[in-house]
């Protein structure tokens, strides 16, 4: 699944989710970077099941991939009830929505999705199409330019620190905190990335160092809680993660133990800056206290590949993201354009564009 040959080839090498005019092609991630192996996903279900079980994950992507579904739920509904299909498509999307919470990119796609359903006249697949590959297209083009301006924030001979993943697996293609950090080694700004391993998933070990490998950045991962000791020896200027939700107030819903990074990076004097397209913002919510978080199964932590790791009657917390207050965040970079310091009235200003 390589990306054609164009200018956008470069740093920009794999595709999570391909259409391919019939189905869903999902490179399966779980099994990333040992297995490359694929998912054709013919019906929504196995979207819904695809999401839910992590072999697409990242919020942009999920919403990429929620926006494909639609078009197979729609197809479906309408050879059944060329009539009636609409009412029937509901129910699809209300199950789609429920395959994660956190990710609010997932619940935009499926509104634009909506209303190009609700627009259609007679047979619906193609509008439903063009707007699915326009949804992928904008994500792709929003990362680029992320990556232009968040790279114009980072000084020369910096180190940089990530977390999960947030590159060209986790959305269309490119990647919003990772984006940006393509762009800033490709201006000759970054001089090494330091990436946390991100348990239980190992988003951080299996994914991004395998996309920064792939493009010759240096990477160098550490234990997710090695981060604070890093900084420390000064060996990091910024830390660059991604986002599921950021709230009405500049609050940030991002990978969980990215909280703790914020803390620890105000403590030292590292910058922290959030990369995200406005269709990870939620204006109607608050403030992180209202976004949902997602807690998946204990067994995620208690089990490494399927075997029994920790003490037999030990139980687990298991929430997968957590929230920065935006009083921690020195940048949110958008597509729209970068907010400093984040508060209420400037992602109003942002969002109001
Ligand atoms: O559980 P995941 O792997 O879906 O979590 C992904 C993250 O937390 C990313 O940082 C976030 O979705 C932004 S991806 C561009």
């Amino acid at each position: 699944m390589t990306v054609p040959n164009s200018v956008d080839r470069d740093f920009d090498n794999v595709r999570a989710m391909v259409w391919t005019g019939d189905t869903l092609r999902l490179l399966d991630q779980r099994r990333l970077p040992a297995v490359t192996a694929f998912i054709d996903c013919a019906e929504v279900g196995a979207v819904i099941d695809a999401i839910r079980d992590m072999v697409v994950r990242g919020a942009p992507a999920i919403g990429v991939t929620a926006a494909y579904g639609v078009v197979l739920a729609a197809r479906a509904r309408y050879r059944a009830d060329p009539v009636g299909w609409r009412e029937a498509l509901e129910a699809d999307l209300r199950a789609l929505a429920a395959a994660r919470p956190t990710a609010i990119n997932l619940s935009w796609a499926l509104d634009r999705m909506r209303a190009v359903a609700t627009q259609a006249t007679g047979e619906p697949l193609v509008a439903l199409e063009t707007a699915a590959r326009q949804i992928h297209e904008e994500d792709v083009a929003a990362n680029r330019h992320m990556g232009r301006l968040g790279a114009t924030l980072i000084d020369s001979g910096t180190g940089v620190l990530t977390h999960c993943n947030t590159g060209s697996l986790a959305t269309g293609g490119f990647g919003t905190a990772l984006g940006v950090i393509r762009s800033a080694y490709a201006a000759g700004r970054i001089d090494h990335v330091f990436a946390d391993e991100t348990r239980p998933w190992l988003q951080g070990a299996r994914l991004t160092a395998w996309e920064l490998v792939q493009d010759g950045i240096p990477v160098s991962l550490l234990a997710d809680g090695a981060g604070a000791w890093l900084m420390r020896q000064g060996k990091v200027h910024w830390v660059v993660v991604g986002s599921d939700r950021i709230a009405a107030n500049g609050d940030v819903a991002n990978k969980i133990g990215t909280y703790h990074l914020a803390v620890a990076a105000r403590h030292h004097g590292v910058r922290f800056m959030v990369v995200a397209p406005t269709s990870t913002v939620d204006m109607a919510v608050e403030s992180g206290r209202g976004i949902p978080i997602e807690t998946r199964a204990a067994s995620e932590l208690l089990e490494v590949g399927g075997r029994r790791v920790a003490a037999q009657g030990a139980g687990a917390w298991n929430p997968v993201f957590d929230v920065t207050p935006a009083a921690l965040v020195d940048a949110i970079v958008t597509e729209r354009g970068v907010v400093t310091q984040p508060d209420r009235a400037k992602m109003e200003a942002l969002m109001a564009d």
